[in-house]
């Protein structure tokens, strides 16, 4: 098995892949060669993202767990005119060679990094403020970034959580689950009962790469 899906179908479907120009190309190649090991997001959620852009044509975008910034020059391209991107890192690392790129694609003006900890930082910025945002951090935290993330979002705005499913784990009875891995079970099955039942939200689970959850804010 590889993430939920069986390796012959999710085989198929990233055949399918349009692979993106220029500096995205460069990063996918080198992943795919084995020169880097920087995580990013999965061909098929690549393109289920810029469906779901095209469709909510997001002025503002917020994004938790920048890595290499290769969600966000990816989502870049789908911004309306005069749109923004904002997305948090914490990674010292991870801000270096995202900064690099993100110049390199002359992207400065369109997407802002804002160092540090989600968990800080989420608290300081402005409520119903974005008409898209992309959660793709530590997963453990999504229960706690959540009350923060439907405040930010505006009414009718998309939430997009990445690797809900955690290789399909989640879906298991914890009693299954190697025991340090138990509270990340815990909390992402807390994550996503709480935004399937929520009054503010709703939300769809989607076995699309690690596994996507959408969230549309009422
Ligand atoms: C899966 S990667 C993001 C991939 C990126 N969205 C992409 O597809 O190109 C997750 C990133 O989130 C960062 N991260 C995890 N927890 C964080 C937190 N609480 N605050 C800020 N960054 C965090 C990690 O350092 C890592 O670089």
């Amino acid at each position: 098995m590889s993430e939920i899906n069986y390796d012959y179908i999710v085989q198929y479907i990233r055949a399918l892949h349009n692979p993106p120009e220029g500096l995205l190309h460069d990063i996918e190649v080198a992943i795919a060669n084995g020169e880097e090991t920087w995580p990013i997001i999965k061909p098929e959620v690549a393109d289920f993202m810029r469906v779901l852009l095209t469709m909510q044509k997001p002025k503002e975008i917020l994004e938790i767990g920048t890595a290499v910034a290769y969600s966000a020059m990816l989502m870049s391209e789908h911004l309306e005119e005069g749109g923004h991107i904002t997305t948090i890192e914490r990674f010292p690392y991870m801000l270096g060679v995202a900064r690099k790129n993100i110049k390199q694609a002359g992207l400065e003006e369109v997407i802002q990094i804002i160092e540090g900890d989600a968990a800080d930082i989420l608290k300081t910025l402005p409520s119903e403020q974005y008409d898209v945002i992309f959660m793709d951090c530590a997963k453990g935290q999504y229960i706690n970034f959540l009350p923060d993330c439907i405040r930010l979002l505006r009414k009718g705005g998309l939430l997009i959580t990445d690797n809900v499913l955690h290789k399909g784990t989640v879906a298991k009875s914890r009693y299954l689950i190697d025991r340090r891995q138990r509270t990340t079970h815990m909390r992402l099955r807390d994550f996503l009962w709480t935004i399937t039942h929520s009054e503010e939200l709703t939300s769809s689970v989607l076995p699309v790469g690690d596994g996507i959850a959408l969230s549309y804010k009422k």
